[in-house]
């Protein structure tokens, strides 16, 4: 009998070496990392509090992983917690076998067990990287981090160059994981799991080290289960955004920068001889988030350097192939019943016996549910409708689509991204060419939404 794990990792293996070679040069230099998930107590700030997590290689975020645009990363992922779990990598154009989703891409990897993963990075950007086996409750335990591709003529060490990456915990009193509210019902169905500790960088409202005048660009992430965040910074200093989810846009000012679970945006700072505060805004009150000192620059170069072209072109949903996707159920919803597993069943016995509470289409999602069946090189337009009464941050895995995005306010801007936030009652069409072979999830990034029934698979072949 094939051992279907075994299996898995060695078509996974022998596909990785086929594929690679038509995708990048023999001489192409390899970063390699290593990685374990542990468990690890750590403090998120200096009053010696320890709160115990799951992390990789102990450190909240995980690593810093980097590697230059066109180079290959060799991940050698270790897996010493006593539950099965694969590392995602966020917003990569991966090797389908390397995308890291249990039973779709891979088989988990089991306690003590190794898994290596090794992909290309052909776009230059802030990425990430977190669990993708019951993320919901890996990710909110600490379980990811950044993934930074530089291009060209970036460097590797850069005072103005400064990653923000930001997590919402939900702690309880004695300031470990609220454990208790793991699976929480009411969070599923509502807005997910919302904590109430900010932390940046791993640490409350830290003191940041930026160049003492000069541009700046800041890499902000949100590595939130669920919540929105908004930053801001003193004296209300413009942003220019210059790129979202790791592709480049065309630059745009704004006051506020929202972004939703998942969501990168880089911006530059003009002057941050100014630079004193980052607060966070969605509350409606200024939390402060982090600080910034200024350091003595080893350079006397004032700007930053970043690429400007997206890797492809925008194009239009009238070009394109449509799928109608209309996203169901939630609290103060519209769902009565759903399909789930071949069954029409009511929404409380789905909610009650199986924790399902979302559906596209009047389907409760899962691996199993085929959003989408494709050709390779086709243009689609998933055509997504929000018919709930919820936000909801919708991922798409290995390609990015381009969007009339409505979250930097009234004026819509044509961006290339991998998850976009859609406001209830919202329609938006996804527009992207399928060139990426491969069983693709797209998926809510409101985790609980996810493990809830609101994710599929988009089929490339
Ligand atoms: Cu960032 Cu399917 O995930
Ligand atoms: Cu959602």
């Amino acid at each position: 009998m094939i051992n279907r794990r075994t299996f898995f990792s060695q078509s996974a293996l022998s596909l990785s070496l086929i594929a690679l070679p038509t995708l990048v040069q023999a001489s192409t230099v390899t970063r390699r990392y290593q990685l374990a998930a542990d468990k690890s107590n750590v403090s998120f700030d200096d009053k010696g509090e320890e709160t115990s997590l799951w992390l990789y290689n102990k450190t909240t975020p995980g690593p810093l992983l980097k590697a230059r645009r066109g180079e290959i990363i060799e991940v050698e992922f270790t897996n010493r917690l006593d539950h099965p779990s694969t590392i995602h990598w966020h917003g990569i154009r991966n090797i389908n076998e390397m995308d890291g989703v249990p039973d779709l891409t891979q088989a988990a990897v089991e306690p003590g067990e190794t898994f290596t993963y090794r992909f290309p990075v052909n776009d230059a950007g802030t990425f990430w990287y977190h669990a993708h086996q019951k993320s919901w409750e890996q990710v909110a335990r600490g379980l990811y981090g950044a993934l930074i591709v530089l291009d060209e003529n970036e460097k590797f060490e850069d005072e103005r160059d400064q990653l923000i990456v930001a997590d919402d915990w939900l702690l309880d009193k004695n300031d470990q994981i609220d454990t208790a509210s793991l699976g929480n019902l009411g969070h599923w169905s509502h807005g997910g799991r919302l904590g109430n500790a900010l932390t940046i960088n791993g640490s409350f409202s830290p003191g940041i080290e930026i160049a003492s005048q000069g541009q700046v660009k800041l890499r902000l992430l949100n590595a939130a289960n669920a919540r929105v965040l908004s930053f801001a910074l003193n004296d209300k200093l413009p942003m220019k955004v210059i790129s979202v989810d790791g592709s480049p846009c065309e630059p745009f000012e704004v006051g506020e920068v929202p972004i939703a679970p998942a969501q990168r945006v880089d911006v530059i700072v003009e002057d941050c001889a100014n630079l004193k505060k980052l607060f966070e805004v969605s509350t409606g009150s200024q939390f402060e988030a982090a600080s910034f000192n200024p350091i003595k620059q080893n350079t006397t170069q004032q700007s930053v350097i970043h690429s400007v072209a997206p890797y492809y072109q925008q194009i239009d949903s009238a070009d394109a192939r449509l799928v109608e996707i209309h996203m169901q159920g939630g609290a103060m919803g519209n769902l009565a019943s759903a399909l789930f597993e071949g069954e029409e069943r009511n929404l409380r016995d789905l909610a009650m016996n199986d924790s399902k509470l979302w559906a596209f289409n009047g389907q409760v999602g899962g691996y199993d549910v085929t959003l989408a069946d494709v050709n390779l090189g086709d243009a689609v337009a998933l055509r997504i409708w929000n018919d709930t009464a919820w936000p909801h941050a919708m991922h798409l895995h290995g390609q990015h689509f381009w969007v009339k995005s409505s979250e930097f306010g009234q004026e819509e801007k044509a961006l290339l991204r991998d998850t976009y936030l859609m406001q209830p009652g919202e329609k938006e069409d996804l527009v992207f060419i399928a060139n990426n072979p491969g069983l693709w999830l797209f998926h809510c990034h409101m985790l609980e939404h996810n493990a809830a029934g609101m994710g599929g698979v988009v089929s490339v072949s």
